[in-house]
């Protein structure tokens, strides 16, 4: 008997692009441990010192120039190419993540709900343009000409994650959840995993170590990601 479709929803967080050199936030040597979120992750830093602001995402940028995908962000871009091309169900991902390493692995079903680092924003028009290089402090928008609105397009503490209603509408009907090097510590993202349960899909917690919400998964799966999300993959495509 035909098995019915299987929609698979995925979250990633820092975890996922760790052995790609990009640092995790709340770890030992995490960027949160170096450097104070609240005075270079919020609106109000932003406006009340935005050439520091622009400065720490600015190398943020560089450091992501020589970043390269690594094994697991291939792995779920073979998934969603397979999962697709065999009709077996629907197949979302959204990443906590600003890089673009997801992109490079050749993930296209991506949403990135925490904005992407680069691209660049104007507060005065709203003008969105992508922009590896760094955003000069004062310097005049190419759409609407303003100077001082240009920031970086990535969700500040205190601001609205992007694409909440297209995550909870997937997330409906979702039958698989899993959560990816993430620590559980930020939401709505670290609530996902309830939601999912509580519409029955089945969820799968895979970092290198249980996170903050590790108890509600049905599944816990520790340890490298570029080693276990592989063979994760390996196994639901056999
Ligand atoms: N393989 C798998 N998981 C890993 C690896 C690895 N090589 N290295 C670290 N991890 C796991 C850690 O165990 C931890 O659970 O990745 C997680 C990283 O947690 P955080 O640093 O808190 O990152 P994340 O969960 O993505 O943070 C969420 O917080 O600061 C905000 O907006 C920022 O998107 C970020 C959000």
């Amino acid at each position: 008997m035909s098995i019915g479709p299987e929609n698979i929803l995925i979250l990633t967080g820092a975890g996922i692009s760790a052995e790609s050199g990009l640092g995790t936030f709340r770890e030992k040597g995490g960027l949160w441990e170096k450097f104070d979120p609240m005075k270079l992750a919020t609106p109000e830093a932003f406006a009340d010192d935005p050439a520091r602001v622009l400065e720490f995402y600015n190398a943020r940028r560089a450091n992501l120039a020589d970043a390269k995908a690594n094994a697991a962000h291939f792995a779920l871009a073979e998934l969603e190419q397979a999962w697709m091309m065999a009709g077996r169900g629907e197949f979302t991902l959204v990443t906590q993540n600003i890089d673009d390493l997801h992109e490079q692995a050749g993930s296209a079903n991506l949403l990135h709900m925490h904005g992407e680092l680069l691209k660049t924003r104007c507060q005065a028009c709203g003008h969105l343009y992508t922009d590896a290089g760094p955003i000069t402090h004062g310097a005049p928008c190419s759409a609407c000409g303003k100077p001082h609105g240009l920031r970086p397009h990535v969700v500040w503490f205190g601001e609205m994650p992007l694409g909440l209603d297209q995550i909870y509408r997937a997330m409906d009907r979702v039958d698989l959840f899993i959560a990816i090097g993430t620590s559980g510590t930020v939401y709505p993202a670290a609530g996902f995993v309830q939601e999912a349960k509580k519409l029955g899909a089945w969820t799968v917690e895979l970092s290198l170590e249980p996170g903050e919400v590790s108890e509600i998964f049905d599944e816990g799966i520790y340890g490298p990601a570029t080693e276990f999300v592989p063979e994760w993959v390996a196994k639901k495509l056999a």
